[in-house]
């Protein structure tokens, strides 16, 4: 048996899975407190296509970048852990295909999307993992596809580098990320050109909003 007391990271997953099955429907209603016209507006502009195929991870309920994609006519696949919050995606984006699995080990084959996005969720992987997702983004995007991601950093954990829990609607969720520079070290050895990164506060909450292009 695990002990406790240790950090696993397994651990911490497993229990992210079943806080996120607890309080999807109240994260859902609570989601229009963190305003993304901005980012949406930003990103779709670095875009070289009007409509495309997207990938979005960690999609949750499929709002709001799901929604907004869709209708725009894109055809969007969210793969999300969370049983619950697929749920709810079936529900508000019936014309989102889902898959239900981890992030951190779904797959895909090359040049399947135009576009992938990541939106408050991959801090939820031990950033030791990140490396591995960056490469098979970088895979699955078509020559000149953009990613964006929500990246956490000291301005919300107060490490330069996290691995743990912080509190967040009352339950105790797993973060994790490094430094932005070993981040942007990281991408550019992937292949990535970074576009943007921008700190971002929003809802009350400064994250670092990154996108990213694969050369076309
Ligand atoms: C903060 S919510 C964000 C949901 C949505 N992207 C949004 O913008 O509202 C984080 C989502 O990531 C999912 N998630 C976290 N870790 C995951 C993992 N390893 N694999 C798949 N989904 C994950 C959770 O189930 C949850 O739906």
């Amino acid at each position: 048996m695990k002990n406790p007391l240790i950090y696993d990271g397994d651990m911490m997953q497993n229990d992210l899975r079943k806080i996120y099955d607890r309080f999807a429907e109240t994260y859902e209603k609570n989601r229009g407190s963190f305003d993304m016209t901005e980012v949406i507006a930003d990103f779709s502009k670095r875009l070289p296509y009007k409509t495309g195929r997207l990938l979005d991870l960690g999609c949750g309920a499929g709002e709001p970048f799901p929604a907004y994609f869709i209708g725009q006519g894109w055809q969007v696949t969210g793969v999300d852990f969370s049983q619950k919050m697929l749920d709810l995606a079936h529900r508000y984006q019936p014309d989102m295909k889902t898959i239900f699995a981890d992030m951190g080990e779904v797959d895909f084959p090359d040049a399947q999307f135009d576009a992938v996005t990541a939106i408050y969720c991959l801090f939820h992987i031990e950033y030791q993992k990140h490396e591995e997702i960056f490469l098979k983004i970088y895979r699955w995007l078509a020559p000149g596809g953009h990613s964006l991601f929500t990246y956490a950093t000291q301005e919300y954990t107060g490490a330069e580098v996290f691995n743990g829990t912080k509190e967040f609607m009352g339950e105790q969720l797993f973060y994790s990320h490094t430094t932005p520079d070993n981040l942007f070290a990281t991408l550019k050895s992937t292949g990535f050109t970074i576009e943007s990164a921008q700190y971002r506060q929003i809802g009350g909450e400064t994250f670092l909003w990154v996108t990213i292009a694969k050369p076309g």
